[in-house]
């Protein structure tokens, strides 16, 4: 089988490779294991579905404790690349969060309309902590102001990011790296 990786028309550069991404998920792995390194109860470690499913299989299986797996499904009602209005939970969590330190794992974030949304949220359920983790910031671009706990790669300038999780109208997301949208084809995948 070829070691080449599937890269499309759309996808103008490669941002980060594979090997690249690893490494820094790799740290982020190390972070947490860190932080939780003497706790008592298993976090619980949240996928903010779809975009964060493929940073949550890697990073999980670096996790050297107990750790309870869970999901939530939000939408972010996007255009081609720009969100428009307010992310809504469109599936909630499984676990009873009260008292419980929760690790939430997304793919981005952007203007942080979805993570702030969703904190709020959470923290109505009154959880013991709550920790972000994000694979990609691209702090430039907040409407609102939010910094994560950890996040693996700081973005400027603002390209518009596939791969990894990361879509163009729910394409993309399988690609192994993290890749440049090439704006050309706006409409057009
Ligand atoms: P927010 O603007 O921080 O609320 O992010 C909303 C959602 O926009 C994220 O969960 C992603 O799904 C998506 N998003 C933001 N920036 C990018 C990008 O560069 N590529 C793909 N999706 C993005
Ligand atoms: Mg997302």
């Amino acid at each position: 089988m070829s070691k080449k990786p599937f890269i499309p028309k759309y996808v103008k550069r490669i941002f980060y490779s594979e090997k690249q991404v690893n490494q820094k998920v790799a740290q982020a792995a190390e972070w947490l294991n860190k932080k939780f390194k003497n706790n008592k109860k298993p976090p619980i470690f949240l996928c903010v579905l779809k975009g964060a499913l493929p940073f949550y299989g890697k990073l999980i299986m670096q996790i050297k404790m107990d750790v309870i797996f869970d999901f939530i499904v939000l939408s972010s009602f996007r255009g081609n690349i720009k969100a428009v209005g307010m992310p809504k939970i469109v599936t909630d969590l499984f676990n009873d969060i009260k008292g419980r330190d929760v690790v939430i794992i997304e793919d981005v974030s952007d203007s942080a309309k979805t993570l702030t949304v969703l904190i709020k949220y959470l923290k109505s359920r009154k959880p013991k902590s709550l920790t972000t983790v994000v694979l990609v910031d691209k702090p430039d671009m907040r409407k609102v102001s939010f910094k994560p706990d950890y996040a693996c790669l700081t973005i400027k300038n603002n390209p518009f990011l596939v791969g990894c999780g990361l879509d163009i109208n729910e394409k993309a997301r399988n690609l192994p790296y993290i890749g440049e949208f090439d704006k050309r084809y706006l409409g057009k995948v």
